[in-house]
């Protein structure tokens, strides 16, 4: 038997939009967003989309689609030279999914208290200490907690669930199910939003632009972080799923319908979300400013608010919210923990079936027991922070300058990508890859690690931040690196020819 395939074109973008459509829309952007200028953020997000987000993706669906294989095989494939760029972005998925697990079982518990708000009149306080049980100082264990636990061992069961089924009857049928529904639930939790009282005030404060930010380089390298994390590039995961098209695929169309859905998406989530905003704080009597708050805050807090002052059938409005998170969650989750059981799959010439329940398995023993743990916050919030910074906007820039100054493959990427798509790649995408995003993100990365090294993320102390966040970051690139001395099968570098005839249908 061959290698999988998508059943169809539209199998492939599902799960494509699947994929970058989770939590980093839904929580991560409204946030970043707001703290980063409002209005005038889109400038620089429109920037870092047009000239790196697509065309990365554009690169990464060429990489995979031509030497179709998992993110260290493909690369190996280009060049053996290059193969730990691969193994350090599959490692850096394997980062992401252990607390990304976390965050979707937090997302289903919420959906059941929602039923009944049994957050009560103190979200913060209930979150903090009823549910998370969070431990006193930052890198203590703290006992396992059970609320935690249970959802945790329950997204793990479905995603590898799902990955044990394959690529056309597990991905592809879990994104048919989950996407269309999570659109559906979305646009109603917007379109209640936007009737609120006060929604405008929320919707003014998200697009008022502070245009003196706009000079920062913290803000540009925001919005690069934003656009990778969210379209899921530089993490192994677009050149995976883009080794399962068949012969004769698209490329440039699906990547451009891939970011605009994935950005507009996250448009309507931070619609959605700042038209809330605008009601709680017309309720509370206050600015926007006062009720908005960061990251694990805005959904785990204050939506639990919003909802406990909701002019009626809260229950049913907060579990959709959460429902969605779970979804869109489950959908990324999914593509992430698929990065390595393809490449592991690969290397040591084993089955998915034992790919899915060693490294799958394993990478939910992990991340249950670390994250379901009092102190599991703590280490989620370092390591979140920075595999993000210097995992996925590094690895991003290195892919790049490797693949245009290095490799010098531009080019016959671009004749591949032009051979099979609607829309043709011209200069501008070489020059976005070749010159502008080096450039720009190569000086931002700079400024963001001196940044980074004079003071401490969070205020965490230097030992705390050397394990769970530089350790993390710096361990995922040295190991990436060992893992390329492993040899491969006899053969196994050369391009397999054998493509599933009847199935080239996605053209
Ligand atoms: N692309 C995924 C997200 O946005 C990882 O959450």
């Amino acid at each position: 038997m061959g290698r999988e395939q998508w059943g169809t074109r539209a199998g492939f973008i599902l799960a494509a939009v699947g994929s970058a459509i989770g939590l980093g829309n839904i929580w991560r952007f409204p946030y970043v967003a707001y703290e980063n200028g409002g209005g005038a953020f889109f400038l620089p997000y429109l920037f870092a989309l047009l000239t790196a987000g697509i065309p990365l993706l554009i690169m990464e669906f060429t990489i995979g689609q031509k030497y179709r294989g998992s993110a260290p095989l493909s690369y190996a494939r280009i060049n053996k030279k290059a193969e730990w760029i691969g193994w350090w972005q599959v490692l850096i998925s394997f980062v992401i999914s252990v607390y990304y697990a976390a965050i979707i079982a937090w997302a289903m518990s919420y959906s059941v208290f929602a039923l009944n708000l049994s957050w009560g009149s103190d979200p913060e306080g209930f979150l903090f200490g009823d549910y998370l049980n969070l431990a006193a100082v930052p890198g203590q264990y703290g006992g396992l907690v059970p609320g935690v636990f249970i959802p945790a061992i329950l997204v793990w069961a479905i995603t590898l669930g799902v990955l044990f089924k394959g690529v056309k009857k597990g991905i592809e049928v879990a994104n048919r199910i989950f996407i269309p529904l999570l659109v559906v639930v979305f646009l109603i939790i917007v379109l209640r939003a936007l009737t609120l009282d006060g929604a405008v005030d929320g919707l003014n404060a998200f697009f008022k632009p502070s245009w003196d930010t706009i000079l920062d380089p913290g803000v540009w390298v925001a919005a690069y972080g934003q656009i990778f994390f969210s379209l899921s590039i530089a993490f192994a995961i677009m050149i995976t799923y883009a080794s399962y098209l068949p012969k004769k695929s698209d490329i440039s169309n699906n990547a451009f319908i891939a970011g605009f859905s994935n950005s507009g998406f996250e448009l309507l989530a931070g619609i959605g979300v700042f038209a809330c905003l605008g009601f709680m704080a017309n309720a509370a009597g206050v600015g926007v400013g006062e009720v908005a708050s960061a990251g694990v805050g805005l959904a785990f807090v204050v939506f639990p608010e919003i909802i406990n002052t909701f002019p009626g059938f809260n229950g049913l409005f907060g579990f959709l919210f959460f429902g969605s998170l779970v979804l869109a969650g489950l959908s990324s989750l999914i593509s992430i923990v698929e990065t390595y059981v393809a490449a592991t799959q690969e290397k040591f010439n084993i089955t998915r079936a034992k790919a899915v329940t060693v490294f799958g398995g394993g990478a939910a023993i992990i991340s249950i027991f670390v994250f379901s743990s009092g102190g599991g916050l703590y280490f989620l919030d370092a390591a979140d922070y920075f595999i993000n910074s210097f995992g996925v906007a590094f690895a991003g820039l290195v892919s790049v300058i490797a693949v245009s100054w290095f490799l010098r493959k531009l080019g016959p990427f671009q004749d591949h990508a032009n051979e099979l798509s609607d829309i043709r790649v011209g200069t501008w995408w070489k020059v976005c890859l070749g010159v502008i995003t080096p450039l720009v993100l190569g000086w931002m990365m700079v400024q963001n690690i001196i940044t980074n090294i004079q003071e401490n993320y969070e205020g965490y102390s230097t030992g705390f931040l050397l394990g769970w966040g530089w350790g993390v970051a710096v361990g995922a690139i040295v190991l990436g690196i060992l893992l390329s001395f492993t040899k491969w099968k006899e053969g196994q570098l050369e391009i397999p020819t054998d493509y599933n005839e009847s199935k080239e249908v996605s053209k």
